[in-house]
């Protein structure tokens, strides 16, 4: 029997609609296969080369209309947004200069947990036109720190722009103007988002294994959290 029957009809039964529904699910999956290389470490991918592509046009698409007219000073959070500020700044046409700041939540003196520049910015950014550009709004500690301290510098106006936001780890009042991905809280890598500094130079997102970490040899396990409580 044609589905498009029942469809027309109005009197598709129940079980068919969520057969049909499952196997969409399941096509989208096969769509997205992890690449035979990083079977092993990926659970699956979240979005692949040409999804993340095809997001960042439609974010520079509506950039460069926010900003239409307008010189940007483009801030990027280092390291994580090399892949996506990369991608990103060669989408738009509006003019633009580019610097960069890094955070950590190390630093001598510091408090345990307290966020500290070690990289500040060298653009002037007084009266002017401030993009801020992150891979991923977390908890987002990290971008209210950053905005925090570029507002200080008084520019003509400031915009977030994030590849990723997981609203669900959020514990500062933070958003984020442009978005290019809402997930779930999963353990995401690739495209610039590392583990212990691994994974940066996927090309998709990823969702790292659990057996992965089961897997790891004390070793390795020690020198991941080394490098977590380092860099975290
Ligand atoms: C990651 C990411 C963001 C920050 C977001 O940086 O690049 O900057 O965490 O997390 P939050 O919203 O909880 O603050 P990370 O410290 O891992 O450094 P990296 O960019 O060098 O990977």
């Amino acid at each position: 029997m044609n589905p498009r029957i029942f469809f027309e009809s109005g009197q598709m039964p129940a079980i068919i609609v969520v057969t049909m529904a499952r196997c969409l699910v399941t096509k989208i999956d096969r769509c997205n296969p992890v690449p035979r290389h990083w079977r092993n470490e990926m659970e699956k991918v979240l979005s692949t080369e040409r999804q993340i592509a095809r997001r960042i046009k439609t974010l520079s698409s509506a950039i460069e209309r926010d900003f239409s007219g307008r010189e940007l000073v483009i801030v990027a959070v280092l390291n994580g947004t090399i892949l996506f500020l990369a991608d990103l700044i060669r989408c738009l046409s509006l003019p633009l200069r580019l610097d960069f700041v890094a955070v950590s939540s190390y630093g001598l003196g510091t408090e345990s947990g307290e966020l500290v520049f070690t990289k500040e910015l060298r653009l002037d950014v007084r009266r002017r036109d401030v993009l801020l550009v992150d891979d991923i709004l977390d908890t987002g500690r990290t971008l209210h720190r950053v905005l925090a301290k570029v507002r200080q510098l008084k520019p003509r106006r400031i915009k977030t722009c994030v590849l990723l936001e997981k609203a669900a780890r959020r514990t500062e009042k933070v958003r984020a103007d442009y978005v290019g991905f809402s997930i779930p809280d999963l353990f995401v890598v690739g495209y610039g988002l590392d583990f212990a500094e691994r994974y940066r130079n996927l090309p998709f997102i990823g969702v790292l294994h659990s057996r992965f970490y089961a897997e790891l040899s004390s070793s390795a396990a020690d020198e991941i959290a080394t490098a977590l409580n380092r860099w975290k």
